[in-house]
């Protein structure tokens, strides 16, 4: 049976500040994916938040990119917005850039992944989330998934996995793409995906072409004054047989990174593992959170979710992040904890260096 498996998410208002979802936003969206499953346009679905975006976990048989579902779960998040409106909850709608649905929610502000794929037997997936960063921040951790036999032992001792996986990667800022396949090309592609403010994991394939993981990456669109796309992203990644196992696929996870986003999406900062209960950003409007949730599909209905990272094991991750959150603060306005200039979602860069033009003098040799 073939199944598609769309997330969808947006920050339609945070609650508190940037900190959290209002649970009657979540309770209106509920409203509309059960109608939508009412009435057959959905099979399933599953409405959660990861801080102060809500997500819509969905499956349909309409195949990936379907205008129909994109303009459900638009007019879902216009009607969710209406009610942080009337709470006046912080950045009402602040996700939705366009004022009217055109095709495709892609480039209007959501985040988007979405896979088409036949129902396995036993078809486990995980739902990864993050707040407070960017879609870069899946390259080290689906790397180490997918490619790195020290996370994933599968590589070297499992026969249907041993043959390696082929990456897109996606170059966000000049709108191209490119496909590695692993192990070969290791380092060719690390020279790309360890930037990665500009070059971004879109999917991962087995070598037979099976999609085995698909992310919310998607080229930058200029608008609203800022670009968009990159935004708190979401990521999809099916476990077992010929794809990692459950645990390969959570252990990237348990050593804490850094990442790009955290307060005013200007600063790199650890990215903590934590239950959905916990996405709730706060310390200096972080530090930024990925969450977890895992799902076994059966003839397209969500059995679960099981909250992944709720999971005592990964309580050392978590001190850790927080422990690096004490170090990276410590630097205060300076590099590397705030981002480099072109990087930084807010700036006074051009404001102060006119204002301050004519006391700019040339240096003597
Ligand atoms: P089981 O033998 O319990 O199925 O576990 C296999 C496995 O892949 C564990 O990572
Ligand atoms: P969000 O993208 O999660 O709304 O974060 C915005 C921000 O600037 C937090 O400081
Ligand atoms: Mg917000
Ligand atoms: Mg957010
Ligand atoms: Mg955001
Ligand atoms: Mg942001």
């Amino acid at each position: 049976m073939k199944v598609t498996l769309s997330v969808i998410k947006a920050d339609i208002g945070g609650f508190v500040g940037h900190s959290d979802s209002h649970p009657q936003c979540l309770v209106r969206a509920e409203k509309h994916l059960a109608e939508a499953k009412k009435n057959g346009m959905l099979i399933d679905y599953h409405i959660t938040k990861c801080g102060d975006d809500l997500q819509l976990v969905m499956t349909h048989q309409k195949g990936i990119n379907n205008k129909v579902i994109h303009e459900m779960a638009w007019d879902t998040f216009v009607s969710c917005t209406e009610v942080a409106k009337e709470l006046k909850l912080y950045g009402a709608g602040q996700d939705l850039l366009c004022d009217a649905f055109s095709g495709n929610v892609k480039g209007m502000g959501p985040g988007v992944a979405e896979m088409e794929l036949e129902e396995r037997p036993s078809e486990p997936i995980i739902i990864f989330m993050a707040d407070k960063t960017s879609s870069g921040a899946w390259n080290l951790p689906l790397y180490k998934m997918f490619a790195d036999p020290f996370n994933t032992i599968g590589l070297v001792i499992a026969e249907n996995m041993h043959d390696g996986f082929s990456f897109e990667v996606h170059d966000v800022k000049e709108s191209k793409g490119i496909s590695f396949n692993t192990p070969e090309e290791i380092y060719d592609m690390l020279v790309f995906i360890g930037a990665h403010s500009r070059f971004a994991i879109k999917s991962v394939s087995t070598r037979k072409g099976e999609i085995a993981a698909v992310s919310s990456t998607q080229k930058l669109a200029f608008l609203a004054d800022r670009y968009v796309g990159k935004d708190d992203p979401v990521c999809i990644v099916r476990a077992q047989g010929s794809f990692p196992a459950v645990g390969e696929i959570l252990e990237p996870f348990a050593q804490p990174y850094l990442v790009e986003g955290w307060m005013r999406g200007s600063h790199n900062g650890p990215i903590m593992p934590v239950s959905i209960e916990d996405s709730t950003p706060t310390r200096f409007d972080g530090p930024p959170r990925v969450t977890a949730l895992g799902f076994q599909l059966s003839n397209g209905m969500l059995i679960g979710p099981r909250d992944m990272f709720k999971d005592k094991s990964f309580d050392n991750a978590r001190q850790k992040s927080l422990d690096m959150a004490d170090m990276m603060r410590s630097h205060g306005p300076f590099e590397p904890h705030r981002l480099p200039l072109e990087e930084m979602e807010y700036t006074t860069m051009p404001q102060v260096s006119k204002k301050l033009a004519g006391r700019f003098k040339p240096l003597e040799d």
